[in-house]
């Protein structure tokens, strides 16, 4: 099985696809993690790659194409993944449709929320420095604060989720993304989750609409 989670900055595909490969043993391919450990480490990728990542743009297509393309060529993701964050437009998903050898078992998961949710929850979210691991201020409160609950390291705010970024962010999705939204629907791909709700219930309807979604298919 290949996923797509699509959704707006916030929309809790990273938290999804965590807890979605962990149940149906996927591996979990994130282009914007890929990005941020290419840039932590200084390689000629994460050089090029800041300035649009920080400013909340797009990394040029050809950078992340042969980023995702090298990455899912691999034979561990063989039998299925998760992506999450990409295609981000419709020259990526274009891209993703000439390397996908099978596209018969690809589903695309749309992760619909409301813009004042996303701004609190990309405002209030902190990072493990260490880790990566991901909580919310508020929604999802490390025991101690500041602290990563699972290695001890300090939690701080992605340089792109300050308010300005954020408002960019959200810009750059409305136009260069949300067209997929129609791209997947017409190809009978596309299925709305509404991910306003907690994380418990958005995953359960995630794989309950999976399940329904994979008999009709066969
Ligand atoms: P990327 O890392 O993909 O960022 P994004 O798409 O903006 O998404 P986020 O990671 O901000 O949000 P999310 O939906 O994963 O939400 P999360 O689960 O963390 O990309 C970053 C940058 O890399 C891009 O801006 C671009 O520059 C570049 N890039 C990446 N891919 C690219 C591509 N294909 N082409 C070109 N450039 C690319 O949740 C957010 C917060 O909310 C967390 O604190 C979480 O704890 C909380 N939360 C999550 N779900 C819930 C819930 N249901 N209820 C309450 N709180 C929740």
């Amino acid at each position: 099985m290949k996923i797509i989670l699509l959704g707006p900055p916030g929309a809790g595909k990273g938290t999804q696809a965590k807890t979605l490969s962990g149940k149906l043993n996927l591996k979990h391919i994130s282009t914007g993690d890929i990005l941020r450990a290419a840039i932590k480490n200084n390689t000629p990728l994460g050089i090029e790659a800041k300035r649009f990542v920080e400013s909340g743009g797009l990394v040029p297509d050809a950078l992340v194409t042969k980023m995702v393309a090298e990455r899912i060529s691999q034979s561990d993701v063989e039998d299925g993944f998760i992506l999450d964050g990409f295609p981000r437009n419709i020259q990526q998903a274009q891209s993703l449709d000439s390397f996908l050898k099978i596209q018969a078992d690809l589903t695309v998961i749309y992760l619909d929320s409301s813009e004042n949710i996303l701004i609190q929850r990309l405002s209030g979210r902190r990072i493990c420095q260490k880790c990566q691991a991901v909580f919310h201020t508020q929604n999802m409160p490390p025991k101690k604060e500041g602290t990563c609950d699972s290695c001890g390291g300090a939690l701080v705010q992605r340089p792109d989720d300050r308010e300005e970024t954020i408002k960019n962010r959200l810009l750059v999705y409305r136009e260069q993304t949300s067209p997929l939204i129609e791209y997947y629907t017409a190809r009978k791909k596309l299925i709305r989750v509404d991910s306003d709700k907690e994380p418990e219930i958005v995953i359960s309807e995630i794989l309950k609409i999976l399940k329904k979604y994979s008999a009709t298919q066969k």
